[in-house]
């Protein structure tokens, strides 16, 4: 039988639905927040201050759908379980879980990485993805068909000199996702990640001092856009990506072009 329109457009539509996205402040979490509410869905997003996540929700107060900001530090369970409690207070439940809040903390040849630098990298990259991911755990399998999608980095699929904790963090989320993956399969949960290469937020255009323009028209280039990150990731969340389970989707541009700017 013929497929309808809507039925095809529907399908990758998050419209109605109710997504969180941690670490949503800036860069590739603002822009997810910003796809997903702009598509209609209702959007959760923390940070660790809340007027850096209020006044992203403010900036998308005309978009379609409902943007609400909480406080809470990936890295603290209290703050995690009253971030789930917020959203099914809110909106009766959750159907796709972002986990973007992470980072790195420099370069540094790994004997020269103290334990402290190594602790505080592996728990807000990746213990961080295990605190919200369990903290939703019941509202994620409460029977309809939902979505994680972990943003991992191409450092964890390459192993980057000088990065190892950040690096090994990243393996670690892309391993948890496949791990997860099977665990909730039985429960509707599709667990996803993306990799994603060199994307120019604002904190790394200045770093590397680029102010040009990122065209989308050719994707043979090192630099990717927030945005273009965020449409992967939307589509990952949506009913489109049905059969997609487990994966982490590698978001670098044109293959063979993964090498420092
Ligand atoms: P960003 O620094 O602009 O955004 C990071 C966000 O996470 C901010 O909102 C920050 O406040 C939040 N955050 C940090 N620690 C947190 C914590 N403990 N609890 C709650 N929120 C916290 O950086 P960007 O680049 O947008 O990073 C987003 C994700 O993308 C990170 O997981 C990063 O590792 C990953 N990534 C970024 C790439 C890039 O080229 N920009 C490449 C590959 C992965």
């Amino acid at each position: 039988m013929t497929e309808t329109t809507d039925a095809v457009r529907s399908r990758s539509s998050l419209e109605g639905k109710t997504a969180v996205v941690t670490g949503a402040s800036s860069g590739i979490g603002r822009a997810i927040a910003e796809v997903f509410a702009a598509d209609g869905a209702d959007v959760v997003i923390c940070s660790r201050t809340l007027d850096d996540v209020e006044s992203v929700a403010d900036e998308l107060a005309d978009l379609p759908g409902t943007v609400e900001p909480v406080e809470a530090d990936v890295t603290d369970r209290d703050d995690v379980a009253a971030l789930a409690d917020a959203t099914v207070d809110a909106f009766g439940g959750v159907d796709v879980l972002v986990n973007n809040a992470g980072g790195g903390a420099g370069m540094a040849p790994t004997d020269e990485v103290d334990p402290e630098t190594w602790d505080g990298v592996v728990d807000v990259n990746l213990t961080g993805v295990y605190n919200v991911s369990t903290a939703f755990a019941d509202a994620l399998q409460s029977g309809s068909p939902s979505a994680i999608v972990n943003v991992a980095s191409m450092a964890g699929e390459y192993g980057v000199e000088n990065m190892s904790a950040y690096s090994a963090a990243k393996a670690g989320v892309i391993a948890f996702t496949r791990s997860l993956a099977r665990e909730w399969a039985e429960n509707d949960v599709r667990v996803n990640a993306v990799s994603p290469g060199f994307i120019a937020t604002e904190k790394l255009r200045e770093g590397f001092g680029l102010d040009e323009e990122i065209e989308r028209a050719n994707a043979d280039r090192t630099w990717g856009t927030p945005a273009e990150v965020a449409d992967l990731v939307r589509f990952l969340a949506s009913d489109a990506a049905s059969f997609v389970d487990g994966q982490s989707v590698r978001i670098t541009g044109t293959p063979n072009t993964y090498e420092a700017p």
